[in-house]
């Protein structure tokens, strides 16, 4: 008999992979699927990046070899340009930036190089899944840090018991924030989370992996940039979204070098690190700025059209600062269902794929996240379908 580790046991169903289940149905069904679910950025890698990645696979052998595990200096020190461009942070990159092959994997490997079994973790919820199943992987245990609408998403620092504190290793944030879209809007917050990291010996993991996906002016922070931050904390980037790389697997975390040099060190047993090819593009990703802002565009193009109609049948979404998603309160008349099976029987009714707000933590339930990852006209579609699900339901609805 197979048996797997309690750890694996243990672990919820991985989101995604739910929602696969779902369309799968759907396309045996013959449906049309709008498929809204995972954050997966329809857009192309830009054109410059992927002729860096063809240019430097053909005529530079040796990046074909096993790459520097901890990033090639080439790489550590675009990022370390990077953040002084573009928060006017400091980065020494000999020990304050490690490469990691997506911030998925980093963050993993980081509670393996941090967590005993038993060590507390302060994990958001709702969250990126990863946040709470990497620290279940990982045999520590994670504490719930309630995202509620009415604290603007942001966890409530004075609620967390004396006790939780003292034994918690790590607290995790993400802003903005997926799936919430909350934004961090005043840098007090911050401040505060220093101080209380400061206070009780907690490492921050900040993740900001949708620093550059913002609206209306709204200009998102490094954590790094609050003064004592770099004494307390890491930050988690991401190439997937800002350049539309995820298939590309490169990120990386930077900071406190003393915590960092346990990630890398960690990783030194389990990977290789990022392909020197890889490293390289990401090298040109990071001189982009036009086509930065041509990503943004559409995304906001496509929140804009979607916000709108969905508003001619009385469903109000507020428009986010930032990220690609929608996050929204289920619709009257379904708002008392399981966002699961309201999810279900959405796609199941009108081939439209989102994700359930339960499936990121016991505080998402309520919420479902739409992701704008599909051709802004496929929108005109999924409110047509959209309108037909819930006009036939003659009390009409609203989400408020
Ligand atoms: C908050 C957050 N962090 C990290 C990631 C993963 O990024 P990567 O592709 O770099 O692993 C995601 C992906 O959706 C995310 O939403």
């Amino acid at each position: 008999m197979v048996n797997p580790s309690k750890k694996i046991k243990n672990l919820p169903p991985y989101l995604f992979g739910a929602i696969d289940i779902l369309k799968a149905r759907a396309f045996s069904k013959k449906l049309d699927v709008i498929d809204l679910g995972m954050g997966n950025p329809d857009l192309p890698t830009p054109e410059p990046i992927i002729e860096r990645l063809i240019d430097t696979v053909k005529h530079h052998p040796r990046t074909h070899r096993y790459p520097q595990a901890k990033g090639m200096p080439k790489f550590r020190r675009a990022i370390s340009e990077w953040y002084k461009r573009r928060f006017s942070v400091k980065l020494n990159p000999e020990n304050e930036v490690v490469a990691l092959i997506g911030s998925k994997e980093g963050i993993s490997n980081f509670m393996h190089a941090f967590l005993d079994p038993g060590d507390i973790v302060l994990v958001p919820s709702p969250c990126y899944p990863v946040h709470y199943n990497s620290v279940i992987l990982a045999g520590g245990t994670p504490y719930l840090m309630p995202l509620l609408e009415e604290n603007k998403y942001l966890p409530v620092l004075e609620d967390i018991p004396e006790k939780v504190a003292k034994k918690s290793k790590i607290m995790i944030l993400n802003y903005p924030n997926n799936p919430t879209t909350a934004v961090i809007e005043d840098l007090n917050f911050l401040k505060e989370v220093i101080k209380f990291a400061r206070k009780y010996n907690i490492i921050v993991l900040y993740d900001n992996a949708y620093s550059e996906i913002t609206y209306d002016g709204y200009i998102a922070p490094s954590f790094l940039q609050i003064e004592g931050a770099k004494d307390v904390g890491v930050e988690f980037h991401s190439f997937s979204k800002t350049f539309n790389m995820a298939g590309w697997r490169v990120g990386w975390a930077c900071g406190n070098s003393e915590i960092l040099s346990y990630l890398a060190k960690y990783k030194s047993y389990v990977d290789y690190g990022v392909p020197t090819f890889i490293q390289l593009a990401g090298v040109k990703a990071l001189e982009l700025e036009k086509e930065v802002k041509e990503t943004v565009r559409e995304y906001e193009r496509r929140i804009d059209i979607f916000i709108g109609k969905l508003k001619k049948v009385n469903w109000q979404i507020k428009k986010p600062k930032a990220t690609m998603y929608l996050w929204t309160k289920i619709p009257r008349p379904y708002s008392g269902m399981p966002s699961l099976e309201f999810s279900e029987l959405l796609i199941e009714t009108t081939g439209i794929a989102v994700a359930p707000g339960s499936g990121f933590g016991n505080y998402g339930e309520g919420y479902i996240r739409i992701a704008m990852v599909t051709h802004y006209k496929r929108f005109h579609d999924a409110y047509l379908r959209l309108r037909k699900f819930l006009q036939k339901n003659k009390k009409g609805m609203s989400n408020e």
